[in-house]
Parts: C-alpha cells; sequence; structure tokens
C-alpha cells in the first residue's frame, strides 16, 4: 500500500484522529503533559513496557514508553493484537466502568477486556499478546506526518 499523508495541525492535546493505512485504522493522538507523565510510572504493570517483543517488525524509536518520534504525539494501528477488534479509547483518568480505580487513561478491548496505557502498551495478564503496532512513519513537516 502506498504512505498515507496526515495533516495534524488541528489535532489539540488529549484528542485522537483515526486514518486509513493498508486498509487498517491507525490512530494519531497529540497526548497531554499529564498523560505523558503517567507512562514511566506503569512499566511494573505492562507486559512489555519497552516493546522488545517481535511478533511484528518495531521502530526503534517505538522501543521506549513513549513508543513515538515526538513524545507527544503517539501513532498506532488501531487493531487488538489479540483476535483484532477495536479498541475504544478511555483517556479519562479516574474510576471508570470495567477499568481499575488506579487508571490513568489508554484503551480498552471490548471483546475480551484488554487494556492498554496512553502508549498502547498492553497490560500484563491480558489476552491480547502483544502491544499495539506501530506503523513505520516520519515527520514531513512539524504539521506533516507520512505514515507507511
Ligand atoms: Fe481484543 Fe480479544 S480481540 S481482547
Amino acid at each position: 500500500g502506498a504512505p498515507v499523508e496526515v495533516d495534524i495541525s488541528a489535532l489539540k492535546a488529549g484528542e485522537k484522529m483515526t486514518v486509513e493505512w493498508r486498509g487498517k485504522p491507525v490512530w494519531v493522538v497529540r497526548r497531554t503533559p499529564e498523560q505523558l507523565a503517567s507512562l514511566k510510572s506503569l512499566d511494573g504493570q505492562l507486559a512489555d513496557p519497552q516493546s522488545e517483543r517481535t511478533a511484528y517488525p518495531i521502530p526503534e524509536y517505538a522501543k521506549n514508553e513513549y513508543r513515538s518520534i515526538k513524545p507527544e504525539v503517539l501513532v498506532v494501528v488501531g487493531v487488538c493484537t489479540h483476535l483484532g477488534c477495536s479498541p475504544s479509547d478511555k483517556f479519562a483518568a479516574g474510576p471508570q466502568p470495567s477499568l481499575p480505580d488506579d487508571w490513568k487513561g489508554g484503551f480498552l478491548c471490548p471483546c475480551h477486556g484488554s487494556t492498554f496505557d496512553m502508549s498502547a502498551r498492553v497490560f500484563k495478564n491480558k489476552p491480547a499478546p502483544d502491544n499495539l503496532e506501530v506503523p513505520p512513519h516520519m515527520y514531513l513537516s512539524d504539521a506533516k506526518l507520512l505514515i507507511g
């Protein structure tokens, strides 16, 4: 499939946009400072905090807590690594139905309950075997992202 160019200039902090790449939804999320601050404290609760597993190729820039080129901009394939459902956004902090009381925000797969943090890293003991995939991407300018 051809690379997809995305204008992210209108994307505000705390917002997510979805674009299609190779027939899959790709999410672009501009994370808030609070969301970024929560990431390091979660490592112990995650299955693969540094994205070292190799079920799919992981770009070098995704092998850290942020899983991104620019810390604030997360780019991931919005398809659950378990059986391919589409996880929902659960960005608000604080108690939410079916989430732990100390939830810091992230994504929840409605099919079998896998939870992911704001870097789309999967929590331990969930059916999803891997973090969500980070597609290869680069910046053409501050406003323009090229996915693929
Ligand atoms: Fe997401 Fe099963 S498809 S948890």
